[in-house]
């Protein structure tokens, strides 16, 4: 009997309407479009505006809309793995709430928390499910509500993050299409470096983390950059190597949207073309869980049946992966 793998069979994405532009940020902090713009290659980022909107209502119409698109009811979702630094609230999950609210009713479902690496860690764990045997069917959402937890008065941050959501079905392939192979890592001595220090049950909330600016994302960016600039591309590197393929066998690179220059770095180590790399930083910025998916959606047309794609991501923790997939449609 062939293998069976886990080939993604729809894409989709949806990003708030709300332009947050590097002008407005301007009138904010201390900062300019030439900095911004240099530094990590960010225009805009959009924003979710409006009382009552969390994280899963970023799902909804991306989810909504992939299920449309492959003509399937959302009763027809087993398994749904939400990827997100944000979830609506610590408990319950995220994916509970978004099955809920498309009529998941089949569905179970958690939340996996990698921060930036979250989307290419889910798609890992749900192509276990599929490649077993067990299920047909997992829907890997990647999307995060930034704003919620960005500090508009800290400038190393704020003009970083925006809020998206993009998502993926699995279903069982046996031609050799799918996800072929992953890198994943992770080093936790890296938390200091990129974290939310309150909320949790170390720093449960109280007044003083509050006071503190403790639940906020705070970031030191020059180390996260100096670990994500080589982590990154070794990984993608180690993908390619396992896998025998060279950079002309890559069609496209889909790395996560943390900043232009460490993209860059990941491209030329492996020798891809810039016109085989997908970047919208210059749009929505760093979207954390939401880079790849949203990433994957708007190239879906590019892509063709047999392409290989490498995935790549560098976020909190730290962790770090990349992907080898032979793209099914
Ligand atoms: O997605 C998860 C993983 N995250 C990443 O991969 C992000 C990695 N880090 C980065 O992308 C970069 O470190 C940043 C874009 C966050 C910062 O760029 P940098 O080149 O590392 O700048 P820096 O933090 O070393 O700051 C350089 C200078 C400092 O001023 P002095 O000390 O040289 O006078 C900062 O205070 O730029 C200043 N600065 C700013 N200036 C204008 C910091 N933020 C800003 C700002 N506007 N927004």
């Amino acid at each position: 009997m062939q293998k069976i793998h886990a080939a993604i069979t729809a894409v989709n994405g949806y990003v708030p309407d709300y332009v947050l532009t590097n002008q407005e940020l301007e009138t904010m902090v201390d900062t300019n479009d030439e900095w911004i713009t240099s530094r990590t290659g960010i225009k805009e980022r959009r924003i979710l505006k409006g009382e009552g909107l969390a994280t899963s209502d970023l799902a909804v119409p991306a989810v909504k809309g992939l299920l449309e698109k492959r003509g399937i009811s959302a009763e027809e979702i087993e398994l749904i793995i939400f990827c997100t630094t944000t979830p609506d609230m610590p408990f319950p999950a995220t994916a509970n709430i978004l099955a809920d609210k498309v009529g998941a009713k089949n569905a179970w479902g958690y939340d996996l928390q990698a921060a930036c690496s979250g989307f290419v860690f889910g798609l890992a764990t749900g192509a276990s499910f599929i490649e077993s045997g067990r299920y047909k069917k997992v829907l890997v959402v990647g999307g995060d509500k930034m704003s919620s937890i960005i500090n508009y008065q800290d400038r190393a941050t704020c003009i970083i993050f925006g809020d998206g959501c993009g998502c993926a079905l699995l279903e069982p392939n046996t031609e050799g299409f799918g996800i072929l192979d992953s890198v994943l890592k992770t080093d936790g001595s890296g938390r200091e470096f990129l974290n939310m220090k309150a909320g949790g049950s170390l720093h449960p909330a109280t007044h003083a983390t509050v006071d503190a600016n403790e639940h906020y994302a705070y970031q030191e960016g020059k180390t996260v950059f100096k670990f994500a600039v080589t982590n990154m591309a070794d990984v993608a590197a180690e993908v390619m190597e396992r896998n025998s393929l060279q950079s002309d066998d890559v069609a496209w690179l889909v790395p996560h949207q943390a900043n232009k220059r460490i993209i860059d770095a990941t491209a030329n180590r492996m020798g891809v073309n810039s016109d085989k790399v997908i970047i919208n930083i210059e749009r929505f910025g760093n979207t954390t869980n939401g880079t790849i998916p949203l990433c994957l959606w708007e190239w879906e047309s590019k892509f063709k049946k047999g392409d290989n794609l490498v995935l790549a991501a560098f976020g909190g923790g730290f962790t770090w992966g990349a992907m080898y997939i032979k793209w099914a449609y």
